[in-house]
């Protein structure tokens, strides 16, 4: 047995351990608590029987919700869980009382194996508040919500751009492309650069977090019930996602060490230099954040967060185009109207552009690719609606509720872009418009996200008509949904014919 593996086993068996001492401590402490009611549990089970009833999560979530209210307790394995549903609920916690429910719940096994619990997504307190600062000014710095910015995404746009041109017609995934696109804007913020469509590395490091997403991230069976780890064989897939995970840690490790060789304080290029630099300022600091274990987690936490979630969407409303030509050609309407064929929509065109600014809000309503938002938890014990919740509990809120609310969308079962247009042709934004969650801890890349969905999926539209393969028909019954980490659609197939035939790219 390698060291590693009597390490990784060592380690199994603390989290088990870890595992059954926190339950018994829940079943000794639990009469201080008042949860919010839920349906009935089986112990170290929980009610894990009543979310598997339905392939589509969002249908047994509804039921729960109607039957319980807007406040409720389910036990996800043996880890009780407060889900908050409906915009009242999440506005009355998340936004009036943000600063009480901004911590992370205890970092679950999945999220140990991508970052060790450090990082940006899983971190609280002030650790959280100083990483949430310290990543927003330098990302600002390399250009997040600027014309700089605008230009490394253009670029990548047209390289995506060609890599359809390419396949000259042949049906593809969407996910191949678009991941390679926003995966190398982040690289570019990250490292300072980007890597080759066919690039392996690359290929691995998606593939990972692929993987991670849809089989093992936090709201996966693994996540709330981390026994299930020891399993004979690889049932859950966990130590296969393991040694994909490590790869890319090695390889962003390598990115590092590359960086801190050719270190020059005097030109700090990108997000790694950043970091290197507080490193050195704050070498003999206590508890300090800047620490290479704390860059590897947080690259890892950018990658994850800002590839999969955005070429998800994009590859969402690569369905919707193929399957809805009367919207696709409005949409190209609108942009040979306002930005002709000569050069690529800009982020000047998004005011003139009001439809397809529309579609893609419909598109991330629709697909609501992150239905659980990322767990919460309150700082302190507190008291919810004459509920009590002790400090650090699990808190899901529950944005399907909301994303899917006839009382506030009338039909949201309908793909209709024009609900986001008002009667005068502006854009709204309705409050209750929350894919990116809201309040203090909502989406740290949500400008960065939102434009690069404008500029590819504009590019995209202006250059190619998408439709399903020659003699197949595509839909939603086929491809929805992969519920994991991200709700994604099951992989389809869609062809791009080339609108132009002058070369523009
Ligand atoms: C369509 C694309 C995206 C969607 C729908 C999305 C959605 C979300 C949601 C729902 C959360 C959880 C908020 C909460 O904790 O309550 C989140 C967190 C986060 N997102 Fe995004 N996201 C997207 C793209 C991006 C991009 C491009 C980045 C790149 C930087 C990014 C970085 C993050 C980070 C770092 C967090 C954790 C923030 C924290 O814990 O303080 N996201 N995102």
């Amino acid at each position: 047995m390698s060291p590693l593996h009597f390490g990784l086993d060592i380690f199994s068996t603390s989290l088990g351990l870890l595992v059954i001492f926190l339950a018994i401590l829940f079943f000794r402490h639990r009469h201080h608590w008042r949860l919010p009611p839920g349906p009935a549990w089986i112990p170290f089970v929980g009610n894990i029987r009543e979310l598997t009833t339905d392939p589509d999560m969002r249908i047994p979530l509804r039921r729960l919700h109607r039957k319980y209210g807007d406040i409720y307790t389910l036990y996800l394995g043996p880890i009780p869980t407060i889900v908050v549903c409906g915009y009242d609920a999440i506005k009355e916690i998340f936004i009036k009382r943000g600063i009480e429910f901004s911590d992370r719940p205890a970092a679950v096994l999945p999220i140990i194996i991508l970052n060790g619990g450090k990082g940006i997504t899983s971190v609280s307190g002030d650790i959280w508040k100083n990483q949430r600062k310290f990543i927003l000014v330098t990302l600002r710095n390399f250009g997040f919500g600027r014309s700089k910015l605008e230009e490394k995404i253009q670029t990548e746009v047209k390289l995506f751009l060609s890599e359809i041109e390419h396949l000259n017609q042949t049906p593809f995934k969407m996910m191949t492309p678009i991941q390679t696109g926003v995966g190398n804007v982040i690289s570019h913020l990250v490292f300072g650069g980007h890597f080759n469509h066919n690039d392996p590395r690359f290929k691995i490091m998606m593939d990972a977090f692929e993987s991670f997403l849809h089989h093992a991230s936090t709201g996966s069976l693994v996540s709330f019930m981390p026994l299930l780890r020891f399993v004979p064989g690889d049932f859950f897939g966990i130590k296969n996602i393991t040694k994909k995970i490590q790869l890319v840690k090695d390889f962003v490790n390598e990115l590092i060490e590359e960086h801190v060789q050719k270190f020059d304080e005097g030109n700090i290029e990108d997000f790694i230099d950043a970091f290197i630099s507080e490193m050195n300022k704050q070498n003999n600091g206590e508890n300090t954040i800047f620490t290479k274990e704390y860059l590897t987690a947080t690259i890892m936490d950018l990658f994850i967060a800002g590839t999969e979630t955005t070429s998800t969407t994009v590859t969402w409303a690569s369905f919707y185009l193929a399957t809805r030509p009367d919207i696709q050609s409005r949409i190209f309407q609108e942009i040979k109207e306002n930005v002709g064929s000569e050069r690529l929509p800009s982020m000047q065109d998004k005011q003139s552009l009001v439809y397809t600014e529309a579609f893609i809000m419909e598109v991330l309503r629709m697909s609501n690719i992150v239905i659980f938002s990322v767990p919460h938890a309150p700082v302190t014990d507190v008291w919810i609606r004459g509920f009590h919740i002790p400090k650090g509990m699990q808190i899901f809120p529950d944005i399907s509720s909301v994303l899917s609310d006839p009382a506030v969308w009338g039909d949201p079962e309908n793909f209709r872009p024009e609900r986001f247009v008002s009667e005068e042709g502006t854009l709204l934004k309705p409050d209750e418009f929350i894919p990116f969650f809201t309040g203090r801890r909502n989406c740290l890349g949500e400008s960065l996200a939102r434009m690069e969905l404008f500029l590819f999926i504009s590019a995209l539209v202006q250059r190619f008509e998408l439709m399903p393969p020659e003699g197949e028909t595509l839909d939603i019954k086929d491809v929805d949904g992969i519920f994991g980490g991200t709700h994604a659609p099951k992989p389809f197939y869609i062809r791009a014919i080339s609108r132009h035939a002058n070369e523009m790219i």
